[in-house]
């Protein structure tokens, strides 16, 4: 049986990635065999393709190209022959993040974006996406003070309101696959509503 595919999205600060290894911990434990992995990025060509699009200055069509010539990587090489083989997938990010942050941040066509999607990985698609949600001022406190901001995470609160609407505009595109996280809580709070999200799902 085919594995299933989940995927976490979220503005920079939202908190997402340091849920996805405990969750893995937790579904190996009950017998999953779990595949973590990333976007962009996840084979060493995408991470190559990833580094340039954190830092180096390019146009948004550039960023769309690189961002989806890196998923094509990542789902032939890792993603479809991991559901293939029936494993869970959990992937920090995929194309919702495109229509989020090329989409509604940097304001590229979404009707283009849908036409790469389709091209790229009409046959792969999420089964469920946990959606990390919260106010861009208060992602901008959590990640004050990290590691060197990327060309993302120094844009302003505006952009990532922008970002946030994006993936609003989405999960009312997909209720059935999106599931909203209120990122605001506490840790053990989003915990609670990650595992919730998932019940009944793997
Ligand atoms: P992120 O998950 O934030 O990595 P980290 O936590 O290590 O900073 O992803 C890197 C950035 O890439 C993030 O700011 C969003 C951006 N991004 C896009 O702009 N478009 C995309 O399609 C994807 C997958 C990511």
């Amino acid at each position: 049986m085919r594995g299933r595919f989940i995927t976490f999205e979220g503005i920079d600060g939202a908190g997402k990635s340091s849920h996805i290894e405990p969750l893995a911990a937790r579904l190996r434990c009950s017998g999953h065999v779990v595949l973590v992995t990333r976007e962009p990025g996840g084979t060493p060509l995408a991470e190559q393709l990833r580094d340039a699009l954190l830092h180096t200055p390019m146009d948004t069509l550039t960023e769309v190209l690189l961002v989806f010539a890196a998923r094509r990587d990542h789902v032939k090489q890792v993603i479809a022959p991991a559901l293939a083989r029936g494993e869970t997938v959990l992937c920090d990010r995929f194309t919702d993040a495109t229509f989020a942050y090329q989409g509604a941040g940097r304001g590229f066509d979404l009707a283009q974006l849908t036409a790469l999607e389709t091209w790229v990985h009409a046959d792969v698609q999420p089964d469920r996406t946990l959606w990390f949600d919260l106010p861009a001022e208060l992602a901008a406190q959590r990640l004050t003070g990290a590691r060197p901001p990327d060309r993302f995470e120094q844009q302003s609160p505006a952009f990532f309101e922008r970002v946030r609407t994006g993936y609003l505009a989405r999960a009312e595109a997909f209720p059935k696959r999106f599931v909203q996280i209120d990122a605001a809580a506490d840790r053990e709070s989003v915990g609670r509503q990650v595992a919730a999200a998932l019940e009944g799902h793997i």
